[in-house]
């Protein structure tokens, strides 16, 4: 088979659905907007800067709000001379520690060419810092040599000069080394350095080095992954004051969908760094609507989607928490399934299959990370339902889980462990938990199979390898009811040799 160009494809312009799009106007923001202008606003009053922390969760808008303003902010920077601005940001996603992440900012500006005066500001021996092995004061004496490295005499206007010098009748090689280096002038030369470099700012128009202040913003996002190792956090906007930095005023902000994350924080910090805290709130149905009619029309092309994609995919993604990432998502996948299918409009079936799929994704995900007794007392549901004896207690489906756990039974098999087990997949959605009246006084739990289904819990007990490569821990017992009874019935299709 070879590719031809799909005819009709619903989409007008797919980049506006990807995740660093930053679209034109960030909607059902404002409050967090106007607090994120506040920190950005000692910048452009040239005042001391402000450290924020800002936090919400995921898919609240924290990255997105942090590109507009940011945008924004170097936009209007734009009429006052008198301020230089540089935004750092680095995605601590993979990044485990504050070590790993001062090496991830320090390398992107060492093999960034717009950087290279860095070589002769900084005295490092590589070209960029090794993952592992330099000492880590050794790492941050770089980063923040880096940091400092990053004024308006070093970019902006030393590019001027460059240019300036280069059209100008000067010697411009002898010039330059001198005005933008220090060596000393050869003999019998008699040129003051410095009011050559005045001749040439006024002439050109350039605004002097002393005249302009220098503002570094570090933005850590997603910085809950560097975990507890983040002295960066406080390094940063500690640096003016330690010394470690003197061009530069230095500040920081962290965003972080972690709650504890943000308590620990909170715990930490004393009031000498002057931390913001920002919260993002969840979206509401309506937010979520007016986010994706924006989107929508941006990425179909305009006979090509129902307005009925919209609300649905809102209220599924209010569902899983107000997200707004997920909502998009649900925007991109039904967009995908409509021209595999080659229908004309994008509606709401697509919409409700894309939802279909990515739920049984997470569900998926969630399962896989059980514990290996959770998964057993799943599957041992996953019997009893099979066998229509659901919904069930945890004493009655206490002997078959035992038998289940076999080779596995140690101590956290106990009564009072499943239950607990049973508790958590319900709070996962995985299990559904019904209120059971056991008699006078008495009352308990049932549960039956919710999210999971009998592939997936199948599956994800095949691969599992408890004990080594070549077990897992799919009970014969559980094999055998399913495929006697699946075959019977005849309404469920697969068989289990089928995964
Ligand atoms: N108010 C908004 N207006 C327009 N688009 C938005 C808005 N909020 C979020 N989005 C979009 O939703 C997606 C998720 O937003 P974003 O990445 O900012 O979430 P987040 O809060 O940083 O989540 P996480 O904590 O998971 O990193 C992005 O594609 C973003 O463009
Ligand atoms: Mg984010």
């Amino acid at each position: 088979m070879t590719f031809t160009r799909t005819e009709n494809s619903p989409f007008e312009d797919t980049q506006v659905l990807a995740e660093d799009y930053v679209p034109e106007e960030v909607l059902g923001r404002d409050h967090e907007l106007d607090e994120i202008s506040e920190v950005f606003q000692q910048i452009v009053d040239n005042e001391q800067p402000v450290n924020a922390f800002i936090y919400g969760i995921s898919g609240t808008g924290k990255t997105v709000s942090i590109r507009f303003k940011r945008r924004e902010l170097e936009n209007a920077l734009e009429r006052y001379d008198d301020v230089h601005a540089t935004f750092v940001y680095q995605n601590c996603e993979s990044l485990s520690s504050s070590y790993q992440a001062a090496i991830a900012i320090a390398n992107r500006f060492l093999e960034d060419p717009d950087y290279s005066f860095l070589r002769e500001e900084i005295s490092i021996e590589r070209d960029v810092l090794p993952s592992s092995g330099l000492p880590k004061e050794r790492v941050y004496d770089i980063l923040f040599e880096i940091l400092d490295a990053l004024t308006y005499e070093n970019t902006a206007y030393r590019q001027e000069m460059e240019g300036a010098l280069a059209e100008s009748d000067y010697d411009a090689d002898l010039t330059a080394a001198h005005l933008l280096g220090d060596e000393p002038l050869p003999e019998g030369v008699d040129v003051d350095p410095d009011s050559v470099r005045e001749h040439f700012e006024s002439a050109h128009d350039i605004l002097p080095p002393e005249e302009v202040t220098d503002y570094v913003t570090v933005i850590l996002d997603e910085v809950d992954r560097i975990g507890t190792r983040d002295e960066l956090l406080y390094e940063i906007p500690r640096s003016r004051t330690n010394n470690r930095v003197e061009d530069v005023l230095p500040s920081i902000i962290g965003i972080s969908n972690d709650i504890g994350y943000k308590e620990s924080i909170q715990s930490k910090t004393d009031s000498s760094l002057r931390l913001k805290e920002i919260t993002f709130k969840k979206y509401d149905v309506d937010q979520l609507r007016e986010i994706l009619y924006q989107r929508a029309e941006l990425a179909f092309k305009p006979e090509a989607y129902s307005e009925d994609i919209v609300p649905l995919a809102s209220a599924y993604a209010r569902k899983q928490g107000g997200d707004a990432r997920y909502a998009i998502d649900l925007l991109q996948k039904a967009g995908m399934k409509a021209k595999k299918n080659e229908d004309d409009v994008v509606g709401e079936q697509h919409v409700r299959q894309a939802h279909e799929e990515k739920e049984r994704d997470r569900v998926y995900e969630v399962t896989n990370d059980l514990s290996s007794q959770e998964q057993l007392v799943l599957a041992a549901v996953m019997f009893h339902d099979l066998r229509e004896e659901t919904p069930i207690s945890r004493s009655d489906l206490y002997p078959t889980y035992k038998r289940f756990s076999g080779a596995l039974l140690d101590n956290s098999n106990v009564p009072r462990r499943v239950a607990d087990y049973l508790k958590e997949m319900s709070q996962l959605g995985l299990l559904e938990r019904h209120d059971a009246y056991k008699g006078p006084g008495e009352s308990g739990f049932e549960y039956d199979l919710d999210k999971a289904d009998y592939q997936m819990v199948i599956q994800t007990l095949r691969d599992s390898d408890p004990t080594g490569p070549g077990e897992n821990l799919l009970p014969e017992e559980l094999i055998d009811t399913f495929s006697t009874l699946t075959d019977d019935d005849g309404d469920t299709q697969t068989s289990v040799d089928s995964f």
